[in-house]
């Protein structure tokens, strides 16, 4: 395949060489700056990266004079341009005030791209790996491409110094997309012959791009666990490699798919009163250790954002409200640390009776505002008074007609 990359930095340009050498394309570029075309001629020495010696060698990428050049020479763009934060801030000096990205080089790149695609009248896959925040792609760059091009978000989860092992070996791999076709020439031109298919997540740009945000929150969230876990060890005379290793042995809950899934706050009887707990002892440290605090504030934050779902709905159908579901998890009884429980204390006015079920719903009952707190595996056979509206943390009530389904942080279909 013919292949063009719109910014060759410390990104794009391994990327172009990864493709050239172990994808076999015919590979092209452009860039604003002129270093990667004295990198790739031997003028300036390349960025400390992993193997890009032995990538350099023999490489054939070409560095052309304009974005309108690489179109009329690719059947697929990529474009690898900067999305800094405004001022430049990296992390390396104390945060500013949080903000987005700026798209300024990509808006730029992307439209140079449409631009040159609509003259040339040249259909092409435009794929933009550059890190953007969700909304992105539908906001500012869709309405830059012209119908010869289709537009592919497809962030790669690389960190500098081994751009090359973790693009070819890749943990997964995110396309968003507003067609799955849309995705099918970029699928097929990745190095990835034995990648497996469950591993390859197309979905709609949204999910994407949170996808590939959501992949650094949670590393940066892992890594908070272990410096905060250094700073109470610190405090109390623990050793925080023992504690570690101890984490480290929780493959099956821990450090699985388990507890990602989306539904209600933490629950259970130690969860909540151990984070509580910790919150306490980091504060007598003077608060070096604000994790637990603000993971416990988040969680009152959690229950109060569904409490407020469940009055909005409450607001504009003036249904009455039936809670189900009480148990902090299925098939318990057990409430002690319910999230479901605390969901109704921000809500207490909506309902005075939380229906904890032990078999069908009770007969004769009219359209009511459903939320379920807890998912009893029976909720997802009952039959709902027609008019209902379900309100579904976890995703798991199948659509049924004359109701309507609600799903916080879903798409349904
Ligand atoms: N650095 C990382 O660890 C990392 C990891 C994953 C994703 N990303 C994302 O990848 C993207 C690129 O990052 P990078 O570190 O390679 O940036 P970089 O600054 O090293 O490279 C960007 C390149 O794009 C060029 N450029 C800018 N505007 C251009 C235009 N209009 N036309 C052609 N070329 C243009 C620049 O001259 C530069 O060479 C960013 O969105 C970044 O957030 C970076």
């Amino acid at each position: 395949m013919r292949l063009g990359f719109i910014g060759t930095g410390r990104v794009g340009l391994v990327l172009a060489l990864c493709m050239e050498r172990h994808g076999g394309h015919q590979v092209c570029g452009y860039d604003v700056s002129d270093r990667p075309r004295q990198i790739l001629a031997g003028e300036t020495p390349p960025p400390a990266e992993e193997g890009i010696a032995e990538l350099l060698d023999g490489s054939r990428i070409g560095m052309l004079p304009s974005v309108a050049d690489v179109v009329a020479r690719s059947d697929l763009v990529m474009v690898c341009v900067q999305t800094p934060h405004p001022g430049g801030w990296t992390g390396s000096t104390p945060m500013e005030a949080p903000s987005d990205f700026d798209y300024s080089y990509l808006i730029q790149a992307v439209s140079a791209v449409g631009k040159a695609a609509a003259e040339q009248d040249k259909p092409i896959t435009l794929v933009v790996v550059s890190t953007v925040l969700p909304g992105t792609c539908e906001r500012e760059l869709l309405p830059l491409c012209p119908p010869q091009v289709r537009l592919v978000y497809a962030p790669s989860l690389i960190s500098l110094g081994t751009v090359a092992r973790d693009f070819l070996e890749p943990e997964v791999v995110i396309v968003g997309c507003r067609d799955a076709a849309d995705a099918q020439p970029y699928l097929q031109a990745l190095p990835l012959p034995m990648w497996p298919l469950d591993r390859t997540c197309a979905m709609d740009f949204a999910s994407a791009e949170l996808a590939k945000m959501s992949y650094n929150l949670f590393t940066v969230a892992k890594q908070a666990v272990g410096a905060t876990i250094a700073r109470l060890a610190d405090q109390c005379g623990a050793d925080a490699d023992k504690v570690a290793a101890v984490l480290s042995c929780g493959t099956r809950r821990l450090l699985s798919p388990m507890y990602l899934r989306a539904g209600m706050p933490a629950a259970g009887p130690c969860h909540p009163r151990d984070v509580s707990a910790l919150a306490w002892l980091g504060e007598q440290a003077g608060g070096t250790a604000a994790l637990p605090l603000c993971l416990a504030m988040d969680r009152e934050d959690h229950a109060r954002w569904l409490a407020g779902i469940v009055r909005r709905e409450h607001e504009r159908t003036g249904l009455p409200v039936l809670p189900l579901g009480a148990a902090y998890k299925p098939g318990t009884r057990i409430t002690a640390g319910s999230a479901a429980m605390l969901v109704w204390q921000y809500a207490q006015d909506l309902a005075d009776l939380v229906f904890d079920p032990m078999g069908a719903l009770p007969e004769g009952l009219g359209p009511q505002i459903f939320f379920i707190g807890c998912a009893e595996p029976e909720f997802a056979t009952y039959e709902w008074p027609p008019g209902s509206v379900v309100i579904d943390p976890f995703g798991y009530i199948p659509s049924r007609e004359g109701v309507t389904l609600i799903t916080p942080g879903r798409r349904r279909p």
